[in-house]
């Protein structure tokens, strides 16, 4: 409604409130180079196609007469009460889109009070986004660093800062084929490939020869050997169990098994998800995924979901597909782009607005009745 009032006097949004939109926009802003970083998919792009087709090929069935007339977009995830089933997904070296980087985008985060999930390759050190967010909701996503002093290091530096959630990404133990990233040389190596948290780090630091500004090159290159561990096998999760109190939620997980096997090592959610189509060219799309994850342990873990965004009916489809809340990734990234913390409110609040209203039109007062028979699948 604010900005239907606004446009009586003639305002009108800053940003198209289709945020479909704002990744031809961001390119037109910043240049190709910013946008291959962020768009950039594995291969060809055909996992990224393959998340907006399994989200669009399945259509919601309204209902109606079901007294929608007070609304309730708050849920409850891991023992947290959120405001509505969504947060930021992790995302690094956000200073490619803007100067204020991750510290923006988690202060727009925490002025809707929607989670904030820090990447490890963030271009600002934990400690520091902490600090912009006071205490609002924040988790940590760990890339697995194969020094167990750093990882220890890290878990205890997030803790310290009031990082809640450790979220763990396991599909990325190596970098995909990304083209657009290569054929520019990967950008984020001019941006310091969003090392802040490791050169910041004691552990970090006491495994190079010389400090980081003596010999930066070979930092970065220690950087690149510890960042991830491609031998991590499913026995290594007590470690983190040991090492971390809260909530463990694993990231990546699209398949049945694999989302039993997290609930068997004692982990608390996973978020289906294939990295927005950046690591595997050709995989399951994330919407197919979800169904038989949520299916196989949705009594027992939490499940959470990413990959395809755009809308807040996509959101609405998640949730009936088995997901708890969602996670946004490109969408806020490049409203940190065209417009800083102010352009990640935007697309913030566009999602809450739609989905609040498609959950209204399709017959439902809270997220918590939404289930499968809301959808159907469209064949064509
Ligand atoms: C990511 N993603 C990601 N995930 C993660 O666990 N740690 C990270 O540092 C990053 N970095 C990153 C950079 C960029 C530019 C993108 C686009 C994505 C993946 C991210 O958390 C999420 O899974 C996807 O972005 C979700 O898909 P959508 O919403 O972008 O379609």
């Amino acid at each position: 409604y604010e900005i239907y009032l606004n446009g009586m006097t003639g305002a009108v949004p800053r940003l198209p409130t289709d945020l479909t939109r704002l990744e031809e926009l961001t390119e037109q802003r910043l240049g190709p180079g910013p946008v291959g970083y962020v768009a950039g998919s594995a291969g060809n792009g055909s996992t990224t196609r393959a998340n907006r087709a399994a989200l669009e090929r399945r259509r919601i069935v309204p209902r109606m007469l079901r007294d929608v007339h007070e609304r309730d977009l708050s849920v409850e995830v891991l023992g947290r009460a959120l405001p509505a089933p969504l947060a930021l997904a992790p995302v690094g070296v956000l200073s490619i889109m803007h100067p204020d980087a991750e510290s923006a985008a988690a202060r727009a985060a925490a002025a809707q009070g929607v989670p904030f999930v820090l990447s490890s390759a963030s271009s600002t050190p934990m400690e520091q986004v902490a600090e912009a967010m006071g205490d609002a909701e924040r988790w940590f996503q760990l890339y697995w660093p194969r020094d167990p002093e750093v990882a220890r290091s890290f878990l205890n530096r997030a803790k310290a800062s009031g990082f809640s959630v450790l979220v763990v990404t396991l599909d990325t133990p190596l970098l995909a084929w990304r083209p657009r990233d290569l054929d520019q040389a990967y950008l984020p190596f001019l941006h310091g490939v969003g090392t802040a948290n490791y050169f910041s780090d004691p552990a970090f630091q006491a495994g190079l020869a010389k400090p980081v500004h003596e010999d930066p090159n070979a930092a970065v290159m220690h950087f690149v050997g510890m960042f991830a561990d491609p031998a991590k096998s499913w026995p290594d999760l007590a470690f983190l169990r040991e090492n971390w109190d809260g909530p463990i939620v694993l990231k990546g997980v699209l398949h049945p098994d694999d989302a039993r096997q997290a609930a068997e090592a004692g982990m608390d959610g996973v978020v289906v998800s294939n990295h927005g189509g950046r690591q595997v060219a050709g995989s399951v799309a994330a919407a197919d995924a979800l169904p038989r994850v949520a299916q196989a342990v949705g009594d027992r873990l939490t499940v959470l979901f990413d990959s395809g965004i755009r809308t807040g009916d996509d959101i609405f489809k998640a949730l009936a597909l088995g997901a708890r809340t969602v996670l946004v990734g490109r969408p806020y990234v490049y409203g940190l782009g065209l417009d800083g913390r102010p352009g990640v409110e935007h697309v913030i609040r566009c999602l809450l607005a739609e989905l609040d209203l498609t959950l209204a039109l399709s017959g439902h007062a809270t997220p918590g009745t939404i289930g499968p028979a809301d959808l159907v699948e469209d064949p064509a």
